[in-house]
């Protein structure tokens, strides 16, 4: 019984390639929570996918639709929120997130990361990067944002769907 988890949105926040998504598919299909997924929504609001938005309006730009998408998430809370893997880096998002809801981080080693986004959707970030020590060195650099952000941190590497989703709602 998840009942008492459903009135406030649970973030789920994490490097690239985590599993926000996966993950976030899957509480939603065992709460019954709706899941809306940021990166999704910008797209939608945008009609442009994120690696053309990045192109054509520069990452800053991108940043300030995530922020204005997270606010818009307090609307109908009760929702499992995706986030975008680098939601943490402004204060204020965080703040929204704390103050209105749950933050789940997903972690997983470099090398985990790196198998799971070689075969995956496309990451501007990552593009022209693509190797275990950048990622590496990215994560690095955002350690301590994604600490700051979590409430609850669980690591991915070797574990199933469904022994994820357990641990959170054991923990959250
Ligand atoms: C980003 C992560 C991406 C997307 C954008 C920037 C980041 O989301 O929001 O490419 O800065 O880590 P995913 O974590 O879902 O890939």
């Amino acid at each position: 019984n998840c009942d008492d988890i459903k009135d406030k949105n649970i973030f789920m926040i994490g490097f690239m390639g985590t599993g926000k998504t996966t993950i976030s598919n899957a509480l939603g299909y065992i709460t019954g929570m709706p899941v809306v997924d940021i990166d999704k929504y910008i797209e939608e609001q945008e009609n442009m996918s994120i690696s053309d938005i990045f192109e054509k309006n520069g990452e800053e730009y991108f940043r300030k639709l995530e922020t204005k998408a997270l606010e818009e998430m307090q609307i109908n809370a009760g929702k499992i929120v995706s986030c975008g893997g680098g939601v943490v880096l402004k204060d204020e998002n965080i703040e929204i997130m704390k103050e209105g809801g749950r933050t789940v981080l997903l972690t997983a080693e470099p090398k985990t990361i790196y198998d799971r986004i070689c075969e995956n959707k496309d990451r501007p970030l990552l593009n022209n990067h693509m190797t275990v020590e950048y990622i590496e060195k990215m994560i690095a650099d955002r350690e301590k944002r994604y600490q700051k952000a979590a409430q609850v941190s669980i690591a991915t590497d070797g574990k199933s769907r469904v022994e994820i989703c357990g641990e959170i709602l054991e923990r959250i």
